[in-house]
């Protein structure tokens, strides 16, 4: 189908490459906004991978999402820096508030909500980015803000 034949074009362009997988995906999901089931096979057969090893690739690097995403992106840093500063607690408000655990979409298609190890803003843990914008010294206040501000 569509995804197949886009995926075989990315694929075209990128496979004479040194260590082509990672752009590949990169360009996939670039491409779809996720990486679809049904690329994983073209992937695995035009460059003599197992499927299991391109389904490790794309679970093991948390940049690629294997669903589409909702209309917002919410991402809470993951990382040590902002661990020592409360990223944890925060993660669980921001959970209990959108009602959906890592990965996940909410219902309403409104928000994705996803980790990210660390960034670049470790000076200002805990951090966060809301569609590609980045906010830090998050407190319980301001993460049920960004929460709102995602919901919108
Ligand atoms: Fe969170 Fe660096 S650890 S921004």
């Amino acid at each position: 189908g569509d995804v197949g034949t886009r995926t075989t074009a990315i694929i075209g362009a990128l496979k004479g490459l040194e260590g082509p997988l990672l752009p590949i995906l990169h360009e996939i999901q670039a491409e779809f906004g996720y990486v679809p089931q049904e690329s994983l096979p073209v992937i695995a057969r035009e460059l003599n991978l197992s499927r299991a090893e391109v389904h490790g690739v794309v679970t093991f690097y948390h940049d690629f999402r294997e669903r589409p995403a909702g209309r917002h992106v919410l991402k809470l840093c993951r990382a040590e820096a902002c661990q020592s500063m409360g990223a944890d607690a925060i993660a669980e408000r921001v959970k209990a508030l959108l009602g959906i655990d890592f990965h996940q979409t909410t219902l309403d298609g409104a928000v994705t909500l996803e980790p990210v190890y660390c960034l670049g803003l470790c000076s200002c843990a805990p951090s966060a980015m809301l569609d590609g914008e980045v906010h830090g010294r998050l407190d319980a206040a301001a993460a049920a803000e960004l929460v709102a501000e995602a919901r919108r």
